[in-house]
């Protein structure tokens, strides 16, 4: 076996178009490129249809811009790793396109990857957590996960919607714009009446379908103001997640607590984490923003974890899986 591996990774879930290089060896793992295109509109939401052809428009672009960053040619690259699902099926669709035409073009092997279990991994190979409970928290994700007894498995999750859709659906609701967590979050230190909002846990799942109908209605009542609206919807959902991740911490004897996923860039959250970890005697791992978000870096990092293990996707069996659990990987 060659002594360095580097794999290619694509990732294109959603609105995110992103090519990493990732490579390992002697000295561990690296990451040499994590170029991030992301297809944004001013209003939010996503047309799958317009965000597909983002992706296909600016494909070439970050392939190349990838290389450049790593230094690397095509020539140089051992395996090609894509995100096979779960997302978006026009998008999806895209990233694996890229890589199917790579790996058959260049003849190097095809891995094709879970998007969740991606966001653990990077988190181990760029902190210090080992063994952590991992929770994702993006737009259309909100899942706990952790490895347990040779499977990845998911120890809570939301029942409806992800928090980041919630928190850009009330963003816009309320003339925010969009991305709605970011200006949700720059309100809410403004905040200074904590308004009662429905607390959803319901064993170790959650849900945010009620609480957004509710405080869609508060605001539209016009009795309260919306920073302390802002306030009082992260202190809740964001209790709720900590609570859920608590529990998944306490049930598999884990001490250390990773995040992802895009609504993990909120300070707020982080700091409640914290603050949760302190009181159990547990580690908070936060990666650096441009790991938090979808990437590609952590498409080509799991690449190569699958290829060691003896993962290879056949090019006719390179379909992609929108509705892909995390406990079926
Ligand atoms: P997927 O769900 O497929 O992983 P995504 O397109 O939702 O992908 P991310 O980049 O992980 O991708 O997350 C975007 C979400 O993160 C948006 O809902 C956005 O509002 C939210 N977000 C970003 N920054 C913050 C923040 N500071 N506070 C709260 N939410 C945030
Ligand atoms: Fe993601």
């Amino acid at each position: 076996m060659k002594e360095r591996l580097v794999c290619l990774g694509i990732e294109s879930t959603a609105h995110t178009f992103g090519v990493g290089i990732a490579t390992t060896g002697k000295t561990g793992g690296r990451i040499l490129a994590n170029v991030i295109k992301q297809f944004t509109t001013r209003k939010g939401g996503i047309i799958p249809a317009e965000a597909a052809e983002h992706h296909v428009d600016i494909c070439d672009v970050a392939i190349t811009e990838a290389l450049a960053a790593a230094a690397i040619t095509l020539k140089d690259v051992d395996i090609v790793s894509f995100s096979q699902g779960p997302g978006i099926g026009n998008c999806l669709r895209v990233g694996a396109a890229a890589a199917r035409t790579l790996s058959l073009a260049h003849k190097k092997p095809l891995v094709g990857v879970n998007h969740c279990i991606s966001h653990l991994e990077i988190g181990k190979l760029l902190t210090a957590a080992k063994d952590p409970v991992l929770l994702y928290v993006s737009g259309a994700n909100t899942q706990v996960i952790a490895f347990e007894t040779g499977k990845y498995r998911i120890f809570g999750e939301t029942l409806d919607i992800g928090v980041g859709n919630m928190l850009d659906v009330f963003a816009r609701h309320i003339g925010i714009g969009f991305p709605g967590g970011p200006r949700i979050m720059r309100l809410a230190t403004a905040g200074k009446r904590y308004i009662e909002l429905p607390y959803v846990v319901k064993g170790m799942d959650v849900s945010f379908g009620g609480i957004l109908t509710n405080i869609k209605r508060k605001y539209d009542s016009g009795d309260y103001r919306k920073e302390d609206l802002c306030y009082s919807l992260q202190e809740t959902v964001f209790a709720m997640l900590v609570e859920t991740a608590e529990r998944a911490l306490a049930h598999t004897g884990k001490s250390e607590l990773l995040l992802g996923g895009g609504v993990a860039c909120n300070t707020r959250l982080q700091e409640m984490c914290r603050a949760m970890c302190e009181e159990r005697g547990a580690k908070l791992f936060v990666p650096e923003r441009q790991f938090l978000v979808d990437n590609g870096a952590m498409i080509a990092w799991l690449g190569i974890l699958e290829y060691l293990k003896g993962t290879r996707t056949q090019v006719e069996k390179s379909e992609i899986l929108p509705y892909w659990r995390t406990d079926e990987a």
